[in-house]
């Protein structure tokens, strides 16, 4: 898709918005760069300071003497919610719009900051008198609703450590969440509406309980959003609205350390199951306002519009924390992007006014192809003229998609902010500000100003620019992960691993430095994690889910292969326990794996693409080939030496499509 004339383009940043940026040109950048480099304790104090109001002023910044578990402000005191919503009512925002809710169908709700520190407070109550406290786990399963953005802000003012579970995750996935976080109470609706389907949230939880393993949970709230029928156990669950209607609308926030567990939030690695990354309070809360300030220069009157899922981290930081903790407005969507029709997201620019609007290439890359067959999904026949600043977040964005975005939703004016970051770091970490960098498409340019972004080689050592390596961060952030949820060794081990002395976090992916500007460019992981459409899975939990169905499945090998639309795509190579399907057979099993993948994990997780072998190619000590799979999935031809391979024929009937 890309050229190599898109690719050298730069765009710099617009007069009229650099004029006034937060960060004003790239001496300006520099400066904030510097003051880090000289004194990096120091600017993080100084921005602790600015962007969080604590309870108590902490008078340690970097606490690094048990490395790599870091700790920052550890003495400051804080609480979240009063910072997202109390501070802003006392600043004489109450009467503002803090939140415009689009329903799946089109409907408009307006929510003050008032209005949601009430509701907010109502719902820390109902979760006190629930008998949850300080530092218990409580689960989210919602649906995207201003309700969703409640339950976390609740959990934060009591202290309780929310871990939010993306509403397209199964009941066993959930249930594995729930027992490992220990959680307490379950926060979920009797349904969840997008597209203008249903899917029976209230139904999901009951079997997830009902898997074992989930003794921890005490009570269900749950949400109504549609009315649909529910089963109710007295004994445990409670509808939402009953629960707050009783409650006074104060609520006095638990005052916590900073490195007090804000959240959890599970994510998948390259082994094992998905892990439950920890975020602490203060440092998070910092980086998240800091963050959706700079890189977005937003100010005071701007619209706000993040597409992200609260269910993922993009919907933490820059739905929840993030534009309440500046005081901002922002919309908050049930729906999906393609109904009633692919030009919904124009529609609600349009409507809303939004000023800057932030979403993931996955989208942009299905609706420039729905722009193409239907006038009614061109972004050209709407009024986006309110647009300032857009953003591109979770995968690498390409720069044929980079550049239409620019010019047909921005219009050649907005400049797109592609921020590389993760769950585990909490925030943004390497890219451009829109009044500063000078743009190329597809890269994520120069690290957020602190952010000590490296590309390295196997032993540590600083590549060249212009070389490709492995990206690492050389110094500790505020907003960065604190430890996997019960497993420290594990943290240890996939974030700071020996291979650097420890000394590094690793980010997981791989990257390259243009030789001349310095600018990075993330060239995607270089673990066994795939991202399909801006998620992230890992391929050792697919397998996993394959060969637990023990009828059918004797052994399962899942590569990633490029795709247009989802970036990457799940290709499973499956060893029945039956001779090797063939035609309608191999149609019928393929399909009842995906249905089984999808039952395991979630639908985001089905394979796209299953072939069907004897065997799997291995090397003489019995190790599968992976490389030779992930060719064999994008139809390359096989160039690598398979002189090593056991059964080099099996490549041929593993060609095959289905
Ligand atoms: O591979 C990188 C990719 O997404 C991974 C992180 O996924 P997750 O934790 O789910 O967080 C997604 C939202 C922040 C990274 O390791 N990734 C994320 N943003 C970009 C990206 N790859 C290229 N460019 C980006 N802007």
């Amino acid at each position: 898709m890309s050229t190599p004339e898109h690719e050298t383009r730069i765009y710099p940043p617009p007069e009229a918005i650099a004029r006034q940026a937060h960060v004003s040109g790239m001496d300006a950048y520099r400066q904030l760069c510097d003051e880090a480099e000289r004194d990096y304790q120091g600017y993080w104090a100084r921005l602790a300071r600015e962007f969080v109001t604590w309870r108590q002023p902490f008078t340690q910044v970097l606490d690094e003497s048990q490395a790599p578990f870091f700790k920052w402000f550890e003495d400051g005191t804080l609480n979240v919610s009063y910072n997202c919503l109390d501070l802003n009512v006392e600043r004489g925002l109450g009467d503002k719009t803090a939140i415009v809710f689009e329903t799946d169908d089109g409907q408009v709700s307006r929510h003050t900051y008032r209005q949601l520190l009430e509701r907010t407070c109502q719902l820390a109550n109902a979760l006190r008198e629930a008998g949850v406290k300080k530092g218990d786990r409580v689960v989210i399963y919602m649906p995207m609703s201003v309700e969703g953005v409640l339950a976390m802000q609740a959990c934060a003012r009591i202290g309780a450590t929310h871990s939010v579970v993306f509403g397209g995750f199964s009941a066993q996935s959930l249930r594995d969440r729930i027992e490992d976080a220990g959680a307490v109470a379950v926060i979920t609706a009797d349904e969840q509406l997008r597209g203008g389907k249903q899917l029976p949230l209230k139904a999901i939880v009951d079997e997830a309980l009902s898997l074992g393993g989930c003794d921890s949970v005490r009570q269900v709230l749950v949400y109504r959003r549609t009315g649909g029928n529910v089963n109710f156990d007295p004994a445990r669950d409670r509808w939402l609205h009953d629960a707050m209607a009783a409650q006074p609308t104060q609520c006095e926030p638990e005052w916590v350390g900073a490195e007090h567990p804000l959240f959890l939030l599970y994510t998948s690695g390259s082994t094992g199951k998905p892990k439950g990354v920890q975020h602490a309070s203060g440092g998070y809360l910092l980086h998240a306002a800091l963050t959706t300030k700079w890189t977005f220069d937003l100010r005071p009157d701007d619209i706000f519009w993040c597409t992200a899922d609260i269910g993922w981290v993009t919907g933490h930081t820059y739905i929840t924390y993030g534009p309440l903790a500046n005081g901002a407005t922002q919309v908050v969507f049930e729906g999906v992007p393609t109904y009633p029709d692919a030009g919904r997201f124009w529609r609600m620019i349009q409507d809303h006014k939004v000023t800057i609007f932030y979403t993931a290439p996955t989208a942009i890359r299905s609706l420039i192809k729905a722009a193409e067959v239907n006038p009614a999904a061109d972004p050209r026949n709407y009024d986006l003229t309110s647009l300032r600043v857009l953003g591109s977040v979770g995968e690498p964005i390409n720069p044929a998609a980079w550049e239409w975005y620019h010019q047909n939703v921005g219009g050649g004016r907005c400049p797109i902010v592609d921020t590389f970051w993760q769950t585990e770091t909490g925030g943004h970490m390497i890219t451009p500000l829109p009044g500063a960098t000078p743009l190329v498409p597809g890269s994520c340019s120069l690290p957020f100003p602190g952010i000590m972004a490296a590309v390295v080689d196997e032993t540590g050592k600083e590549v060249p620019w212009g070389q490709g390596g492995i990206l690492v961060v050389k110094k500790p952030w505020p907003s960065m992960i604190r430890t996997i949820y019960g497993d420290p060794e594990r943290f240890k081990k996939s974030y700071y691993p020996a291979d650097f002395q420890g000394k590094y976090y690793l980010a997981g992916d791989g990257a390259v430095r243009d030789a001349k500007t310095g600018y990075f460019t993330i060239t995607g992981r270089i673990d066994d994690v795939l991202n399909v459409s801006g998620h992230r899975m890992g391929t050792m939990e697919i397998e996993s889910a394959l060969v637990s169905h023990t009828e059918l499945v004797a052994e399962a090998a899942v590569v990633g292969r490029p795709d247009d639309t989802t970036g990457e795509a799940v290709c499973a190579f499956v060893v029945l326990k039956r001779p090797r399907p063939e035609g309608e057979e191999a149609k019928r099993i393929a399909k009842e794996l995906r249905e089984w993948v999808g039952k395991e994990i979630g639908p985001i997780a089905k394979p796209k693409d299953i072939r069907f072998g004897d065997n799997l190619p291995k090397t003489r000590s019995g190790k599968i080939m992976r490389r030779l799979l992930r060719a064999i999935a994008k139809g390359e031809a096989i160039t690598q030496d398979t002189s090593t391979l056991e059964n080099p024929a099996i490549l041929e009937q593993l060609s095959q499509t289905n």
